[in-house]
């Protein structure tokens, strides 16, 4: 339920008494004062009783809620709001095709957690669980939010499984060049490269933000990768690519009911336009389709012999292809399509609109041979909550 003036969980209790500190979060909270929001964090509880009936007296709950926040600056979710934001948080993202199965979400409460190796080893399990030895399952994990008395610690990566990337003196790129400044920064911390195109990145974690970085190599068991083959084309294979399974999001802040969580890494699973029509594909990335169309014999001097196309064709059908054989959850852009329209009738019988982002919905290939193409969708509001919002420091 989108959080705006015009709804319903937005009524705060006016006129009590706070001290200074805390009632500075009524104009807003700020990047990591680690206040909750009193407003924000009511309308949560409210639209959790909502949404949960059963879950006991709002109104109590309402009232410990803000007690707690006017004695502490903040307040402890139970498991049940948290998963339940969590869930919620996912339902709203609006770039997400995938959200159908936002209630299926795993979410492990790791709250207790700050401790750099404990989060580090944490993520390691994270990434076991969810790749689930290739049948993926969407799980969030969730660290320590901020409070008034102690920041969140955070995990520098942007993906717990990343792939570095380097460019040499002569400007050719190995690896992923979108990963440049990541790799820099774990070279700077003591990690060492080398000169290979899927080398994966060391998480690094911060335990507070200014703190100089903890870094871990990922543990063999924890990266599941599946080697690109083509179902045709022997070839394809020579040309030794390969992706992970699991996309797992590390640098977004969980907020929910005004408690931020800058720790949170969460996955669901890869749809094949991702690696496919982008990671492998885009020029700054691993910019393959020259490599592919030349090995598929293509004319590239004439842009209308759409070389470009049919090797984007070809580099998404061996991805498809290969996570098939590997056993690895991978979605194709016309199935998630479906999935996606099917989430919006499902929402709109339970009276909720699903706000989104076309230019993110609509997959980076074959669009309007997709579902989602032809039609407009309910406009987005930045201020909804819960949400996953990109990093500010
Ligand atoms: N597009 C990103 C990548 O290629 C992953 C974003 C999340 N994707 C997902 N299917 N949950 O790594």
């Amino acid at each position: 339920m989108p959080v705006s003036s015009a709804c319903p969980y937005t009524s705060s209790t006016p006129g009590r008494d706070v001290p200074a500190a805390v009632a500075r979060v009524r104009s807003g909270p700020e990047a990591s004062s680690g206040l909750a929001d009193r407003r924000q964090a009511e309308s949560f509880v409210r639209q959790f009783h909502h949404e949960q009936p059963g879950e006991g007296d709002v109104e109590r709950r309402v009232r410990a809620v803000l007690d707690e926040i006017d004695r502490t600056g903040t307040y402890e979710h139970s498991p049940a709001e948290l998963a339940f934001g969590a869930r919620v948080a996912w339902r709203n993202a609006a770039r997400c095709i995938g959200r159908l199965y936002w209630r299926s979400m795993v979410v492990r409460d790791l709250r207790h957690l700050t401790d750099a190796d404990a989060i580090a080893a944490a993520c390691f399990e994270h990434l076991r669980l969810a790749g689930n030895g290739g049948r993926i399952r969407p799980t969030l994990s969730v660290f320590a939010p901020e409070r008034p008395d102690r920041p969140a610690p955070r995990i520098v990566n942007d993906q717990l499984v990343r792939y570095a990337g380097h460019r040499t003196a002569d400007g050719d790129w190995i690896g992923d060049p979108r990963t440049s400044l990541l790799t820099a920064r774990a070279r700077h911390l003591g990690w060492k490269r080398d000169e290979e195109a899927f080398q994966t990145l060391p998480l690094m974690v911060q335990e507070r933000p200014g703190l100089r970085p903890d870094w871990y190599e990922l543990p063999d068991d924890t990266v599941l990768e599946v080697p690109l083959r083509h179902p045709d084309h022997a070839w394809f294979a020579e040309l030794g690519l390969r992706w992970y399974a699991v996309p797992a999001i590390s640098d977004m802040t969980l907020e929910i009911g005004g408690v931020r969580y800058p720790a949170a890494p969460f996955n669901g699973w890869y749809m094949g336009t991702e690696i496919g029509a982008r990671n492998l594909a885009d020029p700054e990335r691993y910019d393959l389709l020259p490599v592919v169309a030349d090995r598929l014999g293509l004319d590239r001097t004439s842009e209308r012999t759409l070389w470009r196309d049919r090797a984007l064709v070809e580099l998404n059908v061996a991805v498809l292809h290969s996570y098939q054989e590997a056993g690895v959850t991978m979605a194709d852009h016309h199935t998630e399509s479906d999935r996606f329209l099917r989430h919006i009738a499902q929402e709109t019988r339970l009276g909720r609109s699903t706000p989104a982002d076309w230019s993110w919905i609509v997959p980076p290939i074959s669009g309007s041979a997709t579902s989602v193409f032809h039609r407009y969708y309910d406009p987005v509001d930045p201020a909804v909550r819960p949400a996953f919002l990109p990093r500010e420091a």
